[in-house]
């Protein structure tokens, strides 16, 4: 693979907590190199601890690398500013998180455009709007676009999360266990509208799941452990 088609690229990054505090620091991620190509799906797989989330969180300039070179979607993350950094996560970056963080008090739909409020050329389109409820339609929750998020199960908050993280189609969407909250069949169901989405809309595809059937479904699976990611 050319650099240049290279929609992620690390060099030795590394990753630690609390350098320079009073305690201890954690060592998290210890010289990781990984290239990841425009529209390839990965999955990260790996212990609870190991730092998946902290690698995903660098990919989507939520956290810096303590050193390394983070180069995504053609800007290097070290070198940017905090309004760039800003202006990345909103029109590069779909970001499903660990925990959903939805806002309680807007309904499932309102929820989905909220990456659109930011620009609110964007809300007029009524576009956008067709597309939150297409996919609130294939993740199966067309029934419940009005509820709020206090009246929805675990894994249907977690199904609006997915949603609103593809709502701008994203060139590379991060997934923190995106299915880590559904059944067999609604995961099987996620997963495969995720691998669909990556195929329609090129959309690049990091994934960190606890889910081997899943992760073999992805061109490329790695394990996270010792702070580096190794082959299955
Ligand atoms: N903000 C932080 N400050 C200090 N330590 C942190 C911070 N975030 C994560 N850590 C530590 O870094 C390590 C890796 O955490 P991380 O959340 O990346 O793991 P993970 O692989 O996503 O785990 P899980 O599968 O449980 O979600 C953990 O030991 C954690 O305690
Ligand atoms: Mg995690």
């Amino acid at each position: 693979m050319d650099q240049e088609d290279a929609l992620i690229l690390l060099e030795k990054v590394s990753k630690s907590y609390g350098e320079g505090e009073n305690v201890a620091p954690t060592h998290v991620l210890s010289e990781v190199d990984l290239k990841v190509s425009s529209g390839q799906t990965l999955a990260i797989v790996g212990p609870s601890g190991s730092g998946k989330s902290s690698l995903l969180n660098i990919l989507g300039a939520l956290d810096q690398a303590t050193s390394g070179k983070v180069m995504v979607a053609g800007r290097d993350l070290n070198a940017c500013n905090e309004a760039e950094l800003a202006a990345f996560r909103r029109t590069t970056i779909g970001f499903v998180f660990q925990s959903h963080h939805l806002l309680p008090q807007l309904s499932v739909v309102e929820n989905v455009l909220v990456p659109l409020l930011a620009e609110p050329s964007l809300v007029t389109d009524g576009s956008l709007e067709n597309r939150a409820e297409q996919l609130l339609d294939r993740v199966g929750l067309s029934h419940r676009l009005d509820h709020r998020p206090g009246q929805l199960s675990g894994g249907e908050r977690q199904r609006v999360a997915v949603v609103r993280a593809l709502i701008r189609q994203p060139q590379l969407l991060l997934a923190d266990e995106p299915t880590g909250a559904l059944d067999h069949q609604a995961s099987e169901n996620l997963g495969g509208l995720l691998l669909e989405l990556n195929r329609e809309e090129n959309m690049t595809l990091v994934m960190v799941t606890h889910s081997r059937e899943l992760a073999e479904r992805t061109d490329k699976m790695w394990v996270l452990k010792g702070g580096q990611l190794c082959a299955p």
